[in-house]
């Protein structure tokens, strides 16, 4: 493994860059052309750039995240530095194109890099994807160039990052019962409301926030607007007091008589629920590189104590019901991963994703939370204590199934993609 003073000396904000642009000269296969052609499940390997930043960043994970990811979780500890350091290899602003900052790399990149972030630390994970696809994914696709260079440019380097409001104490997996109100009033809309569960609520600077201007029209009443933090009438309720990823921060954003100018529309009036959609679909690719992480580092560390567990006379890896158990924990992760990697290698391709990301999203999470409890069950003791890390992997897999949607919500999008597949075929 890279030692971490090597790793710093050869980590900067350019080395994503440089891998893609050295890539784009040298090897062909990166090109949008070998994305629209082939699938990365016919291919055994990564190509040569995002290999290299899958290393850079599990050292990154290894050297940095790791270590300390047991005290962020006790202490509910928010990884300033290392989201700063994470900012400066271009992990604050993946997808974001480099005029505006950003590291320029493409989905496929951004699963494999949430992958290795949150296999050292589920609570960075989830930081960097509520950040990078929550709050900058909405603002990149639809925001005019003076949004972006207030609400994007500042927002690439780590420094500063963002948070989405979509959901309501009242409202989730149903997204489209926005309760939260944007009224006019002259040149200015008026925002009232609470919305709940918000990732990085106290930390960011800016959020992404939903809310109708017109309850009739439902979903189509919905419009995205884009708010700074601090402004006056947006407060923070309490923080959450979390199960798992503790070193986020969880909170309701309170919006009372909050008043923000015209110019902080996203997009058009009314477009707002097809903007969180569209959020989402891009977001489940990151959640799903999450759950990844979660369940490499559960066989980890079940590989690990295995092999050193002696019972019986011999390791307690020789034993069958302990390899079944292995098995069937690199199976899951293994086809989960190729979900993933379709799904992202699809939207990068241009092509639909929406059920390949929710496939993806609800495969690994579940395959997290399987993972966790196999790995508890492999240290058995030792699995339930917090000297150990599979418990906390077990805590922080459990939410990959509920945020960002449900997995029930996910069966529910995958299976009305599926039934409107057969009917265009009927
Ligand atoms: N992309 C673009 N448009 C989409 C879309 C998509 N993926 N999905 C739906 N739409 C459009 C439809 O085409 C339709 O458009 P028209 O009105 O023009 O016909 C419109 O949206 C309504 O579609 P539906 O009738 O399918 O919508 P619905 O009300 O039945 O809801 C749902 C669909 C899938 C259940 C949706 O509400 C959903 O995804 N719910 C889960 C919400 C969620 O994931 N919440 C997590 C919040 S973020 C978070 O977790 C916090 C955090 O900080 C991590």
């Amino acid at each position: 493994m890279t030692s971490l003073h090597q790793f710093v000396s050869r980590s900067s904000r350019t080395l994503l860059r440089n891998f893609q642009h050295g890539q784009k000269r040298d090897l062909p296969l990166l090109s949008s052309q070998y994305t629209q052609t082939r699938s990365v499940s016919l291919v055994p390997d990564l190509p040569e750039s995002h290999e290299m930043l899958r290393t850079t960043c599990r050292d990154f994970a290894e050297g940095e995240l790791k270590p300390i990811a047991a005290k962020l979780d006790k202490e509910h500890l928010f990884p300033k530095e290392q989201v700063k350091k994470m900012g400066e290899l271009g992990l604050m602003s993946i997808t974001i194109k480099e005029e505006l900052g950003g590291a320029g790399l493409d989905y496929l990149a951004y699963a494999i890099a949430m992958e290795e972030i949150s296999r050292g630390c589920a609570s960075s994970g989830v930081i960097m994807s509520a950040h990078n696809s929550l709050y900058l994914g909405p603002l990149k696709k639809f925001a005019t160039k003076d949004q972006a260079e207030k609400y994007i440019r500042p927002f690439t380097t780590g420094e500063r990052i963002g948070c989405f409001a979509l959901s309501e104490p009242g409202n989730g997996s149903d997204a489209g019962a926005a309760s939260t109100t944007a009224k006019t009033s002259g040149d200015k809309f008026v925002l009232n409301g609470t919305k709940s569960w918000i990732t990085n609520g106290y930390e960011s600077e800016a959020t992404v926030v939903f809310a109708t201007t017109d309850k009739g029209l439902k979903h189509k009443g919905i419009s995205a607007f884009v708010v700074p933090k601090p402004t006056k009438g947006l407060s923070l309720g309490k923080k959450e007091d979390k199960l798992g990823i503790r070193g986020s921060s969880t909170c309701n954003l309170i919006f009372e008589d909050c008043e923000i100018s015209k110019d902080n529309l996203i997009g058009k009036p009314g477009e707002g629920f097809k903007i969180a959609m569209m959020t989402l679909d891009e977001g489940r690719i990151g959640i799903a590189g999450q759950g990844l992480g979660i369940a490499q580092a559960s066989l980890d560390c079940a590989m690990e104590y295995a092999e050193k567990r002696i019972a019986f006379g011999a390791p307690i890896l020789r034993l069958q019901s302990i390899q079944n158990k292995i098995a069937d924990m690199a199976m899951r992760i293994e086809a989960a991963r190729l979900l993933t990697w379709r799904a992202a290698v699809l939207k990068d391709a241009g092509r639909p994703f929406t059920k390949e990301a929710a496939m993806a999203k609800l495969a690994a999470s579940e395959t997290a939370t399987f993972a966790s409890h196999q790995a508890i069950q492999i240290l058995g003791g030792m699995g339930y204590v917090s000297d150990m890390p599979a418990e906390r992997f077990y805590r922080d897999a459990r939410i990959t199934e509920i945020y960002e949607g449900t997995s029930e919500i996910q069966r529910l999008v995958i299976a009305n993609n599926i039934i409107k597949e057969y009917s265009n075929k009927a």
